[in-house]
């Protein structure tokens, strides 16, 4: 398999490492800034350009997008014009306007399209979701991200936004609560409604960054779900007390399981855990599959869908009910006044 990249900064280096671990052949790196682009094909060994479009022009089995998210739709959007199966990481676009129109087009160029929502491929998650399915009906559920911010970089953070307003800098939110809102889609099935939600924002930061936010869900399966997510500096809570607050818990009738996560660059050193509860053998078991790189998983995964295979990668169609929900929890923020 054969993939190019677009973007070369902070993941782009994930993505690069992971390809060529995996023995697949990395072709070329863009980005419009010379300097990373041509740092990181030095690091890997491939070609590198800083005009997007000489990279498009290029044959490639798969296009990973990998700029920040304000730059996704216009990028994925040529990589589908161009006739490119495509990896765009998540969120899929900044809103849900924007993903429908990629979806459509993804629909109508019949490439292959998937997206970075790489936590659901780690072998504890598949194991997790057979759990789900032995809760009985649903009644409730818990969504919790908390990562630690030391109140030092709140400044750092302010500063960098006052020399750079047009910065693309999204929050936790979407940066990080995405990952965990396109779990409970996969695992618990679609939100009906957003019934409340509440967004706090650190103050001094413009444009604003959020540090909190609050929502309740009701889902079609009936049952409500609680999401929190949140910058704080707390730094000894969490399953792994480092601060990585990280879980998804869903309760139903006839047990309780919940899968806690893990921080995404640390494959290494982390793995997620499983737990049920069973009601009717009054037993508790968990499942942890041991340390799985998210992202060669990825590719590994990729590889099988383009030979044809199913695979639990995200769709356009599964990240697009991702950023409904997060257009939709916003709004309802607005309409409680935050
Ligand atoms: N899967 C995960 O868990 C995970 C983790 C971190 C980041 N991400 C995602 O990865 C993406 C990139 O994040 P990052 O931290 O690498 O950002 P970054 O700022 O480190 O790097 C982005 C690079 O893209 C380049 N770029 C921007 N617009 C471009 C364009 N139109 N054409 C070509 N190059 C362009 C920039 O010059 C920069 O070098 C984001 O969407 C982010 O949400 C995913």
């Amino acid at each position: 398999m054969k993939v190019n990249i677009i973007g070369a900064g902070n993941i782009a280096d994930y993505h690069a490492r992971s390809i060529k671990a995996l023995g697949y052949e990395l072709g070329m790196i863009a980005d419009f800034n010379e300097k990373a682009a041509r740092q990181l094909a030095d690091n890997y060994g491939c070609h590198w350009t800083t005009n997007t479009d000489e990279l498009l022009a290029e044959k490639a089995d798969l296009v990973t997008v990998a700029v920040p998210n304000a730059f996704h739709f216009d990028v994925a959007m040529a990589a589908v014009k161009a006739g490119h199966a495509v990896l765009c990481e998540k969120p899929m676009t900044r809103s849900a306007q924007q993903s429908r129109q990629l979806v459509e087009l993804v629909e109508q160029n019949e490439q292959p399209f998937f997206v970075g929502y790489m936590k659901r491929v780690h072998p504890t998650v598949q194991k997790f979701r057979e759990y789900v399915a032995r809760i009985g009906t649903m009644r409730s559920g818990l969504v919790r991200v908390y990562h630690p911010m030391p109140s030092s970089s709140w400044p750092i953070i302010k500063k960098q936004l006052a020399q750079s307003p047009n910065a693309a800098l999204d929050g936790v939110f979407v940066n990080s609560g995405s990952h965990m809102l396109d779990l409970l889609l996969y695992l618990a099935g679609p939100v009906k409604k957003v019934l409340a939600a509440r967004m706090q924002y650190q103050e001094g930061c413009f444009p604003k960054v959020d540090q909190m936010t609050h929502a309740l869900l009701e889902m079609e399966n009936g049952s409500t779900v609680t999401v929190e997510c949140g910058w704080l500096p707390l730094f000894g809570v969490g399953k792994r007390e480092n601060g990585w607050d990280e879980l998804i818990e869903l309760r139903g009738e006839s047990g309780l399981s919940t899968l806690h996560t893990t921080l995404w660059e640390r494959p290494q050193y982390e793995s997620p855990v499983a737990e049920l509860w069973d009601e009717s053998i009054k037993t508790k078991e968990s499942f942890n599959a041991g340390m799985v790189d998210n992202f060669q998983e990825e590719y590994r995964l990729i590889e099988k869908a383009l030979l044809g295979e199913a695979v639990t990668l995200a769709t356009a169609q599964e990240a697009f009910a991702v950023d409904q929900l997060i257009d939709d929890i916003f709004a309802a923020a607005k309409q409680t006044g935050e």
